[in-house]
Parts: C-alpha cells; sequence; structure tokens
C-alpha cells in the first residue's frame, strides 16, 4: 500500500506549539512540545484494512539527551518510553519507525512526552505498509 503522510501542525497538540524556527520541516511547520511531561500529539489516521502497519516519526532533537514518548493507538499505550535520541542539531531530521497493529477503520495514535524535557519536536507521521517478509507464493 502507499504511505500516508500525517503533518504534526495538523494533528490535535496538547500543550506544545506549531513553530517553524529551524529548517527540514515537511508541509507547513512543526510541532514544538514544550518542555512539559505529558504534552502530546495526537493524529487521527484511516487504516484501509487491517494489519500490521508501520508508523514512522520525523522528528528532530538538537539536544544531548533523549526524548523519549509514549505510543498510544484509541487510548492504549502500545510502545512506552519510545526512545527519540539526539539528531545533529534542531535543523537535522530523524525517523524512528515501529510497528503497530490496526484494525480497518479510524484511529487516534498520540506520541505523549514522558519527561520533563517534553518531546523532540515532531514533524510528521508516515503510515504504511510494515516490512513484508512473506516470499510471493505465485
Ligand atoms: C529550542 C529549540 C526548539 C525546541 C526546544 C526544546 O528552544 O529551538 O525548537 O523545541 O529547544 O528544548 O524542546
Amino acid at each position: 500500500i502507499a504511505a500516508t503522510d500525517y503533518q504534526a501542525e495538523d494533528a490535535v497538540v496538547s500543550q506544545g506549539t506549531v513553530a517553524t524556527n529551524h529548517t527540514g520541516y515537511t508541509g507547513t511547520g512543526f510541532v514544538d512540545y514544550t518542555n512539559v511531561k505529558g504534552s502530546s500529539v495526537e493524529f487521527t489516521v484511516s487504516a484501509v484494512s487491517a494489519g500490521t502497519a508501520s508508523v514512522a516519526l520525523r522528528y528532530a532533537n538538537g539536544t544531548a539527551t533523549d526524548r523519549p514518548m509514549d505510543l498510544s493507538v484509541d487510548g492504549t499505550v502500545i510502545a512506552s518510553a519510545v526512545s527519540f535520541p539526539a539528531t545533529a542539531d534542531w535543523n537535522t531530521w530523524a525517523t524512528k519507525a515501529l510497528d503497530v497493529p490496526l484494525t480497518a477503520g479510524t484511529h487516534k495514535i498520540r506520541a505523549t512526552a514522558t519527561t520533563a524535557n517534553g518531546g523532540p519536536n515532531l514533524d510528521r507521521i508516515t503510515i504504511g505498509a510494515a516490512t513484508d517478509t512473506q516470499a510471493p507464493t505465485r
């Protein structure tokens, strides 16, 4: 399936702001989690079919300290304190991808900062098919 981008600046932001003060973001900006534990960005995503999806979070962390976040689907944490380690600077973006089981339909995927540093700057998530390891049968 084709991958779909969901921009953080279009998502529901709690205790964060949309910012443009660094380069390299996609869309019209990125979310600056303010330095608050519990700050979050929630995306409404649509899965056409049930299965394991790849959720790739594009982020920047211009500090030397990890900025871990919990990832939840429809209110249930499915990955705790996922590491978002340093990138070279705030203009340098990296991708953290997680395999996430989704049923067909609409879901709320939320990334919540677990420390008082807040989350990394978040540009977008991309939802795509998880890596297909099954050999073709014909
Ligand atoms: C700096 C940076 C912001 C970032 C913030 C942080 O202020 O310019 O983009 O969000 O640090 O520590 O989270």
